[in-house]
């Protein structure tokens, strides 16, 4: 499955070179418009879970790090994304917070350096509708985690309500902008990805991101 990311202006596919051209310019301003919105939804994704002490998570399209503080200082931490400026401004809080249990790597998605089952959770918020191909990094995210692992993703799908549907359809101009493509209803997503969820929640009734909690079980789908 390659979901296509349109280019705003003219229609024509945004690549991967504009996309991160688009955060390497805009990823000064990333925390002041994205956080209050972004934030309480990692919070929530984050929190439900109950980590143990040298647990090890990656999380995947880390940006400028608004999740890493998150996570409990007891687990190792592997925060990845292919924009170096995104990672500028991770490594800066990293750093100003002094989170010793952290590591950044510059690093595709779609083509994870580590080795399968190395991770107890891999988590992917707001990153799943910006990639070219999100199928492909699902399972570069279920590769990496080990069998008895959890997959958190937080995505923007289409709206089986007609009403925030319509919502939607007017904010898509906004959406494209960002280099969000929003074309797959979250059905839709599961089927093609065949993900194993476990449970399923919203920050609160009118958002419109889900965020999905699921076990790896690799070998059993
Ligand atoms: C909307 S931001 C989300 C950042 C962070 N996860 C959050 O929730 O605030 C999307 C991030 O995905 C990164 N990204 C886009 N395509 C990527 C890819 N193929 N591999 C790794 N990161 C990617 C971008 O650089 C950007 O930092």
């Amino acid at each position: 499955m390659v979901i296509e990311i349109k280019n705003p202006d003219n229609g024509s596919l945004l690549k991967k070179d504009e996309l991160m051209e688009f955060y390497h310019n805009h990823s000064n301003l990333y925390d002041l418009l994205f956080k209050p919105f972004f934030q309480p939804r990692q919070k929530k994704a984050i929190g439900y879970h109950d980590f143990m002490p040298g647990e090890r998570i990656l999380d995947v399209g880390v940006g400028t790090g608004l999740s890493l503080d998150l996570y409990p200082s007891f687990c190792e931490v592997i925060g990845i994304d292919l924009s170096k400026s995104m990672l500028r401004l991770a490594e800066r809080k990293v750093e100003k917070l002094g989170l010793t249990n952290v590591t950044l790597y510059e690093m595709d998605a779609c083509n994870l350096k580590f080795d399968e089952n190395s991770f107890d959770y891999v988590v992917a918020t707001h990153i799943v509708n910006v990639v070219h191909e999100p199928a492909r990094v699902i399972d570069e995210m279920r590769r990496v985690a080990k069998p008895s692992g959890s997959l958190v993703i937080v995505n923007h799908f289409v709206s089986s309500n007609p009403i925030m549907a319509k919502v939607e359809n007017l904010l898509e101009p906004v959406f494209q902008k960002v280099g969000w493509r929003v074309n797959h209803t979250y059905e839709d997503f599961i089927h093609l990805t065949n993900l194993s969820v476990m449970h399923i929640d919203k920050l609160n009734k009118i958002d419109l991101w889900k965020i999905i909690h699921a076990s790896n079980n690799k070998g059993h789908c």
